[in-house]
């Protein structure tokens, strides 16, 4: 059968071009290939034909089957209850949700870092222009919130602390636990975005006074448009949306079932192979940096002394501009990222760079790349020569351009 061009010519000559083994992809953290079980699983759910979980008869029953599978899945990934799993539209839904919620009241204070995503820093901006007071504990020049700072900025009277496990750009891994303790000690409900540490941290949620945790599908191989919100048992949380009874009543609105059914497999296998698969990407990801390290003079790695998840390396490149870099890079069949991808249209520079005290030029020195289970070591070896040549090309034009 002829192919047929469902989204025009381009996207064709596009699709064609990530399919190409030629491609080295290392920008998991934007987002992850679908898995060919989760492939198979979002299939299967498909077979179903028409069906609303919602609906009484043998079609629905099918329909809230897939549903109640998955959400155990997901349950079990994080060491939660399945009742205290809600199901939302993206990760970034779930975080505007929590937010939204808890600061209903007012006067309300929300506690946040300069180093959160937009969908926390942008939903923050929102509740501050409507009268809630926003705090940002600063963070040092790893990226790691300082704990002083929280303990003065986290009062009695806050309505809600938002800080992210994992840094989405350096990979940082903040010490939850005690940033948990602190809120706890103030009877102040506490949330962390978890989106870049679900599937790569081994994670037991009811082990550490964690109130809301939020993450992303996409992040560990399941399809882009499926979040979660986990609630701890007895804490508030009231929708952000009117309509149906849906995940309790709480996220009204018809359940993305290929979407849960996607999230619920990607769950399932990462929580098999989680140990296996941290070593592995740890592995890459050390033998990436320190093959970079060795034949680039003058690379730094950014975050580089904080504990970090084993995927992500955020890397410096003194005296190029990263954006040229990247572009290059791209032409290579190299692909990474600046910035998150959320942002990565505008060329401004990292705020969690700049947060960490690097100067905008520095920030646009820097480039993020991040693995998954799909990368091989002969990729991370390849990709290595290909950067080291396009550096020190770029280098060469540098020194060539610069006034005698
Ligand atoms: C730390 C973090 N939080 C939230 C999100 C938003 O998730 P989603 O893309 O599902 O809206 C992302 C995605 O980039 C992220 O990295």
């Amino acid at each position: 059968m002829e192919k047929q061009a469902v989204f025009g010519d381009n996207l064709e000559i596009l699709r064609d071009h990530v399919g190409d083994e030629t491609v080295i992809y290392l920008d998991n953290n934007a987002t992850t290939a679908l898995l060919p079980e989760v492939h198979g699983a979002i299939q299967e759910a498909l077979l179903i034909g028409p069906s609303n979980p919602s609906s009484a008869h043998q079609a629905g029953d099918a329909a809230r089957h897939v549903l109640s599978i998955a959400r155990e899945a997901v349950a079990e990934l994080i060491g939660a209850s399945t009742e205290h799993i809600f199901f939302t539209s993206s990760g970034t839904e779930a975080n505007n949700w929590v937010l939204h919620a808890l600061t209903r009241k007012r006067p309300s204070k929300v506690v946040i870092t300069p180093i959160e995503h937009e969908s926390i820093r942008q939903k923050a901006g929102f509740l501050k222009a409507e009268g809630v007071t926003v705090h940002e504990i600063p963070v040092d020049d790893n990226g790691l919130v300082l704990l002083d700072a929280a303990d003065k900025l986290v009062t009695p009277d806050t309505s809600l602390v938002s800080i992210q496990w994992v840094n989405n750009e350096t990979g940082t891994i903040q010490p939850i636990s005690d940033i948990a303790a602190i809120c706890r000690s103030r009877g102040v409900l506490f949330h962390t975005d978890a989106a870049q540490a679900v599937g790569k941290l081994q994670i037991a949620v009811t082990d550490i006074p964690i109130d809301y945790m939020t993450f992303s599908g996409h992040k560990f191989h399941a399809p882009k448009g499926i979040g979660v919100t986990y609630r701890r048992p007895g804490t508030p949380l009231s929708p952000m949306l009117g309509g149906g009874t849906q995940e309790s009543g709480l996220r009204p609105g018809t359940e993305n079932l290929l979407g849960i059914a996607g999230i619920g497999k990607a769950a399932a296998l990462r929580r098999c192979r989680m140990p296996n698969i941290c070593t592995r990407l740890a592995h890459l990801r050390d033998r990436f940096e320190n093959a970079i390290l060795a034949r680039c003079q003058g690379v730094v790695v950014n975050s580089g002394n904080a504990g970090r998840v084993c995927n992500t390396s955020n890397l410096r490149f003194p005296g190029v501009d990263g954006q040229a870099f990247m572009a290059r890079l791209n032409n290579r069949g190299i692909y990474c990222s600046q910035s998150s991808a959320c942002t990565s249209q505008i060329p401004e520079p990292s705020h969690v760079l700049l947060a960490m005290g690097l100067t905008a030029e520095q920030a646009f020195e820097s480039i993020r790349f991040s693995f998954s289970e799909q990368n091989v070591p002969e990729e991370v070896d390849e990709a290595v020569q290909v950067i080291t040549g396009t550096y020190s090309e770029l280098k060469g034009l540098m020194v060539a351009r610069s006034p005698a």
